[in-house]
Formats: C-alpha cells, structure tokens, sequence
C-alpha cells in the first residue's frame, strides 16, 4: 500500500511563518500516520524558486537570485527538520532535473496544439504574478487582490497561452465522475461553479530576464510560473525521464494546499495532465487560513505572534510539539483558523499539560513508588473497557484517513478523559493490595494506544513516552501488538508549566 502527499512548493522569498508551516505540519502528521499503517509513503516538500519576485528580493538584499534562493532553500529545510517535518524529498524547481521536465511539458503541450502564441493586452501585477482582465482593475490601477493592492503594469506583448478553455467539459464531467475529487466539499462547489462560469485561455509565458526557466523552443520567453511550479509534482518522481518512482507512488497522489491556490490545483493543473494524457491525482484537500486579527496570517501580517523561526531554529522540542499540536487541533479542517497566544496557552495548559502530561506522570508515578516499576497483565481487563479504547482508536483513523485533523485530536482528549476518570474513581493511589498491580497494567496498556495517536501530532513527544515506557520504536505501529509487561524506566516531565516552555 501506497502514499504519495504532496505541500505546495513555497516561494522562498520570504522565510516560513506559521501560515506556510501550517500546510506542512499537516502533511507531516498525515505522512506519519500512513506510515504507521505500513504504507510506503512519499512526502514531497520544496520551494517554488523562478518567479520575478525573486530578483526583487534579491536585489534588496544585494545578492544574486541564484545565492539569495540557495540560502533560503536551506532555511526551510532547517525549520522543516527542527519542526520534525520527515519528507521524503524537497525539490527546488531551479534543479537541473526539474527544469528538464518543466520544458518537456511545455513543449509537448506546444506540440499538442495546446500551447498558442497570442497578443496579451492587460494588467499584471508582478508580486502576484497575475494577468489581471481589465473588469476586475479599477480606477486606482491597484492589485485587485485585497492581499496586495500593489501598483499595476499595463502590458501589451506575444505571449504563449494554454488552452484551458478546451477542457471545461471534460473537466466537469471528470469532476461528476469524481465527486471526492476536493476536499472539503464546498470548495468543491466553489470549483465546479467556476468551471461552468467559462473558462479563459491561460498566459503561460512572459519575456525572459534572466531568471526563470525558457520556454523550449523560443529562447526570448520563460515559461510563466504556474506551469513551472506544478510540474514539481511529477518531475520530482523522476517523470518523463525515469519513470520508476512516478509508475509507483502517482497513482495515489494527494495534494494538500491553501485555499487560495485551489483553482491552480483543481482546474489548471488536471487540464494540463489532461493534455499530457497522465491520470488525475486521487484528491486535492484544500485547507484554510490561519488567522490573526481576522487578516490571513503572512510574514508581515501577525507572522510575529509565534516567530517561527526563532521557535524553530532553538530547537526547542516541548514548544515545537506543543505548536505542531495546536495548530492542527484547531478548528474545523477547510475553514480559517483564528490563532493568538493567550489561545495556545490555554490549550497547552488545559490540554497537554493537565489532561495529557498529567495523566502519563501520574500513572509511572505509582509504578514507579508502588510496584517497583513493574506491572503485569494478571486477568482479562475488569477495570477499563477494551471497546472504549477501541472505538477511539478506530474513529481516530477514519478522522485522520478524511483529514479531519480536530477531530482526530478530540479522540486523543476523550481516551485522556476517561483514563484520568478511572484514576480517579478507583482511588488508585489507595489501593494497596494486588489489584493494583492490574488496574496499573490495563492503564499502561491504554497509554501505549495513546501514545499511538499522539505520535503523528507531537513525534517528540510520542518518543519520550516510548523511553519512559521502555518500548520499541514498533510500539507506534498500528498492528503491534501490546506486551502482557511492562518495565517501565525513568519517568521524564511531558510537559513542564507554561511559564517555563514561553519562558
Ligand atoms: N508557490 C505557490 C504554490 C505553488 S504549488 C505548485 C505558493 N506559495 S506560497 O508560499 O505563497 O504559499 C504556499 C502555501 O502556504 C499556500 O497553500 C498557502 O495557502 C499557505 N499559506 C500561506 N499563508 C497561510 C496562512 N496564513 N494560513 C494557512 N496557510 C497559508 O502559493
């Protein structure tokens, strides 16, 4: 069984924020998931290196585009590896490789007659690199986009176009045929509508200044970002030229990404494997905004609240886990997600710190002073109901399997709850007698399932608790299978007060 998931390629002209890291710690936690379940997973992370906007960040800073994405390409992966993003890949679309197949595609589109050359007359906004049809500019000649509202370009030069126009009927019969194509369903709406509203020929090209990759067969353009950018997807699994790890993991392709960029990946890019005749990807899951002060959150915009790479490049492991598990457990998956401070500390307290923490410290604590670090499994379960444990477990995999990442957390805090409350309503610290020895084993016994869940959210974490519990890294495995003992070892502070992680 296979699994091939995919982040959009970011632009490396600003560093990660939390916005950016969103969208991976998502996949992460999927990947990770699958990879429980035994599945061979390819998890494809990168950056989106050849647009204009590179050279203008650039020269701010006066490097050269080639120095000045060569850095910041080794920030990410930093951030992405201290965050404990375990890709399988991260590709830059300015590597030899990609750059071969970018060209590949473009020329067999051109060949295919669905690449044209023709007049393009109109508004483009660098920073967007958007072509802009003059009923959506208005007096002030702005970016219509409410994100940028940057000056205009009026342009008037040959371009190439793709003829997106020739797929809308077979674009909304694919769509009828697959109606778990986009994830969540009303942006699946929002997609097919646009598809009936008509579709326009698409500029695929704009004049070559030095950056970026040329169009094949016509030296004096470069092919304009978007064909670039979502080619990553199969030139980083060696298509056209090696085939092997394309023919294995394409066929079950995911592609999560933000809702803004769902019309590029839900109509531009199957039009363009339609023409390259290469199967769709199985779904597109389209996730929303983090949100601060009801503004999407960029580097600019409230990408300060959680300074990501500062978190990132301390390394610290506890305020790294506790991040990755805020922000999935957030809201409800697709729509935007407010995020402040205060609420992180709320939820790292009332979540992870009294409920999570709280309940693994007080379970080693009486194997640790009671019973000599010892517990075995005695009799049949008497105090805990193996269908409770069960049922949370399967209802975590089929949240997680449909991308309902709070809902998944929800059955990580109900197992939590109900553990605490059989603590509590045995009195567990008053037993004295050999009862103790079994109510302790099904306790521990239930933490290793816990443990399980925890894992894709907080990797850190869920290794901790393996090395208290001295179990092998198999123990996170969806088929292993529970020892009838456990030795328990050192017991280790989860998740110590919030004072001290912020401190
Ligand atoms: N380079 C293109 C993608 C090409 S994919 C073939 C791009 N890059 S980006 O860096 O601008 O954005 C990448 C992703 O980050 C998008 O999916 C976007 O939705 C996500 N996010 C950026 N800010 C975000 C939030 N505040 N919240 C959640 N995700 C957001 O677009």
């Amino acid at each position: 069984m296979r699994f091939y998931i995919t982040t959009p390629i970011y632009y490396p002209n600003s560093e990660p924020h939390i916005g950016t890291a969103y969208t991976t710690i998502a996949c992460d936690v999927i990947s990770r998931f699958y990879k429980q379940k035994n599945y061979d997973v390819f998890f494809l992370t990168g950056t989106d290196e050849n647009s204009n906007k590179i050279i203008e960040s650039a020269n701010k800073v006066n490097k050269k585009p080639i120095e000045y994405v060569n850095e910041m390409a080794e920030l990410f992966k930093n951030i992405w590896k201290n965050l404990d993003i375990e890709y399988t890949k991260f590709i830059r679309t300015t590597e030899d490789y990609h750059i071969k197949t970018a060209q590949f595609v473009f020329q067999k589109l051109y060949e295919q007659g669905y690449i044209y050359k023709g007049l393009y007359e109109g508004w483009y906004c660098i920073h967007c690199e958007t072509f802009w049809t003059t009923s959506k500019v208005d007096d002030s000649k702005l970016c219509p986009n409410i994100e940028c509202r940057r000056p205009l370009n009026y342009i008037k030069e040959e371009n190439y176009f793709f003829k997106l126009s020739a797929f809308e009927d077979k674009l909304l019969k694919y769509y009828e045929d697959n109606p778990d194509f986009v994830y969540p369903d009303y942006r699946f709406n929002e997609v097919v509508s646009f598809v009936k509203s008509g579709l326009q020929d698409l500029s695929v090209s704009r004049k070559y200044n030095n950056w970026g990759i040329r169009v094949p067969f016509d030296q004096d353009y470069s092919i304009y970002v978007w064909i670039d950018a979502l080619t990553n997807y199969i030139s980083a699994l060696g298509y056209p030229f090696e085939l092997d790890l394309f023919d294995k993991y394409w066929e079950v392709a995911y592609h999560m990404v933000g809702k803004d960029i769902i019309r590029f990946h839900a109509v531009i890019w199957p039009a363009i494997l339609m023409a390259l005749n290469i199967k769709l990807p199985k779904k597109i899951i389209a996730h929303g905004w983090l949100m601060y002060d009801n503004q999407k959150i960029s580097k600019s915009k409230g990408g300060d609240i959680f300074n990501l790479k500062e978190i990132a490049l301390s390394n610290d492991k506890i305020k790294i886990s506790a991040l990755r598990y805020y922000l999935l457990r957030e809201g409800s998956f697709g729509q935007d997600i407010p995020v402040s401070l205060e609420r992180f500390k709320y939820i790292y307290t009332s979540e992870l710190s009294n409920n999570i923490g709280n309940l693994f410290s007080r379970v080693l604590a009486i194997i640790e002073k009671k019973l000599n670090k010892y517990v075995f499994k005695e009799s049949d379960f008497s105090y805990i109901q193996n269908s409770f444990i069960n049922e949370r477990l399967s209802n975590f995999d089929k949240e997680l399997s449909n991308f309902n990442y709070s809902k998944a957390v929800l059955e990580i805090l109900n197992l939590a709850d109900y553990l605490n409350k059989i603590i509590e309503n045995y009195k567990v610290w008053e037993i004295k007698d050999k009862n103790l020895n079994q109510i302790m084993y099904e306790l521990v016994y239930s933490l290793v399932v816990l443990n399980k869940m925890l894992y894709p959210f907080m990797p850190f974490i869920a290794n901790n608790i393996l090395e208290q519990l001295n179990l092998p890294l198999e123990s996170l495995k969806w088929d292993y299978t529970i020892p009838d003992s456990f030795n328990i070892k050192e017991r280790k502070i989860l998740f110590p007060k919030i004072e001290n992680v912020l401190a």
